[in-house]
């Protein structure tokens, strides 16, 4: 393959990061480290990727492609795992190095290794993390698949790639990018900066730029504008695309932004229409009526994976017949999210709750009075029965199973699911 394409490519790439390693590198990871003092955090992450497993310490993790700092800051958070990092740049991977020496790392190895040959490590690996990456390779599906053939049975991959529609405005900057001549030097990248600040407010980048808070910053600009690899792909194109590679979808990372039973969407008239069509089809019909996802941040699988993963919760009804089934569950509340009270309530509303991960913002989630107990109820031990039972006088079982459905649609909630069987 010397000299071929792909090479070339891959050269290109890797000297657009030693000239921009991008995320811009930390100074140090106190702040991170500060999150993980509340255990939930782990547990959380832990459950989004094994909701049916019991928390476990002892995992091997693959942080591919892990630029300044990811690999650094996962190792210092499992300190029970063995962390691996690779990455093309030399540049990012000193920087991670110096977080390592700085917190004393004695779980984390760093290579400098493309991706695609990450079988040349000879190991396998638990969990996967991959993010930011696999769209800026030239030939993803190889990556993919060099990443399953390194996942271990029972593995779990956590991915994020590029998402077609809400990026049209990035895509139309590169082309204009282009059409200049544009490259990444100070002088361009200052310029550029400057030009930005007078594209029509209501330009498709316009939101983006706002929303992402690094952009004004060089690399940042340089990742998003000037990269020379980068690709993005639809809701059928992501799931086409892990067919092809041996990998099911388990879920997304935030799943409310892909659901037709949250936000604006669910008060109207094609609800129920929606509700009606395959998962794959809601989440790729809700992406083209939000427009405005730039990034598909999610949970897979090897495609050899037990049968019932991924596992949902009340899928099979939650009547109360069905106790055995829902009964064991824990509920444990995502950390950052947050429950706000304010003058504009919604009628009825004593509070509403948000996740601060998402980016829209109709995903709200109003609650009353009794809702609002069962909520406070949730302490990440107590499991739902022991919940619901203790509220019978307040709610019923019915309406309590709907209130703790929609937590988990909101991204409220996860649930640790590892006791049902005991249950
Ligand atoms: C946008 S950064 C993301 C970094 C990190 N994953 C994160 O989310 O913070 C992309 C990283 O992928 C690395 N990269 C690009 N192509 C690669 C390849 N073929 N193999 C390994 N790493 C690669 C780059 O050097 C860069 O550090």
């Amino acid at each position: 393959m010397a000299g071929s394409g792909t090479d070339d490519c891959r050269k290109d790439i890797r000297s657009f990061y030693e000239k921009h390693p991008y995320p811009a590198p930390p100074k140090n990871l106190d702040d991170r480290l500060k999150l993980y003092t509340d255990p939930d955090r782990r547990r959380v992450i832990f459950h989004l990727l094994w909701p049916g497993a019991a928390l476990a310490d002892r995992r091997r993790i693959l942080v591919a492609g892990c630029g300044t700092s990811q690999a650094a800051a996962i190792a210092l958070r499992e300190p029970g795992a063995e962390v691996v990092g690779i990455d093309i740049s030399s540049t990012s991977l000193g920087h991670t190095r110096k977080l390592s020496d700085a917190y004393g790392l004695t779980n984390l190895a760093l290579h400098q290794l493309a991706l695609d040959r990450v079988e040349d490590l000879g190991q396998s690996f638990d969990q996967i993390v991959c993010t930011g990456v696999l769209h800026h390779l030239p030939n993803p599906d190889r990556g993919l698949k060099a990443l399953r053939a390194v996942l271990a049975a029972g593995g779990a991959m956590q991915l994020m790639v590029y998402a077609l529609y809400g990026r049209s405005g990035i895509y139309m900057l590169q082309q204009y990018c282009r059409l200049l001549g544009l490259g990444t030097s100070n002088k361009d990248l200052h310029e550029l900066r400057d030009t930005l600040n007078a594209l029509p407010a209501s330009h498709p980048l316009a939101a983006v730029m706002h929303s992402a808070k690094d952009f004004q910053q060089p690399d940042a600009l340089a990742d998003a504008l000037l990269h020379p690899q980068d690709r993005a792909y639809s809701v059928p194109q992501l799931f086409d695309w892990l067919e092809r590679c041996g990998i099911r979808f388990g879920r997304w990372f935030d799943q409310a932004p892909y659901l037709p039973q949250c936000g604006t969407l669910a008060a109207t008239s094609h609800a129920t229409r929606l509700g009606r069509l395959p998962a794959s089809d809601q989440h790729a019909a809700v992406e083209l009526f939000r427009g405005t996802i730039t990034k598909h941040h999610f949970i897979a699988y090897r495609d050899d994976a037990p049968a019932d993963w991924p596992w949902h919760p009340f899928e099979a009804g939650h009547s109360s017949r069905r106790r055995h089934r829902w009964g064991g569950l824990i509920p444990i509340r995502i950390p950052w999210t947050q429950s706000v009270r304010n003058q504009r309530l919604p009628h009825g509303a004593v509070a509403v709750l948000i996740n601060r991960g998402h980016h829209c913002p109709d995903l709200f989630l109003p609650i009353n009075k009794q809702e609002e107990l069962l909520h406070a109820a949730i302490d990440g031990k107590q499991n739902l029965t022991e919940i619901i039972d203790g509220h019978a006088e307040i709610i019923s079982e019915n309406r309590a199973l709907t209130f703790f459905r929609r937590l988990w649609q909101y991204d409220q909630i996860v649930f640790d699911a590892s006791k049902l069987h005991a249950f």
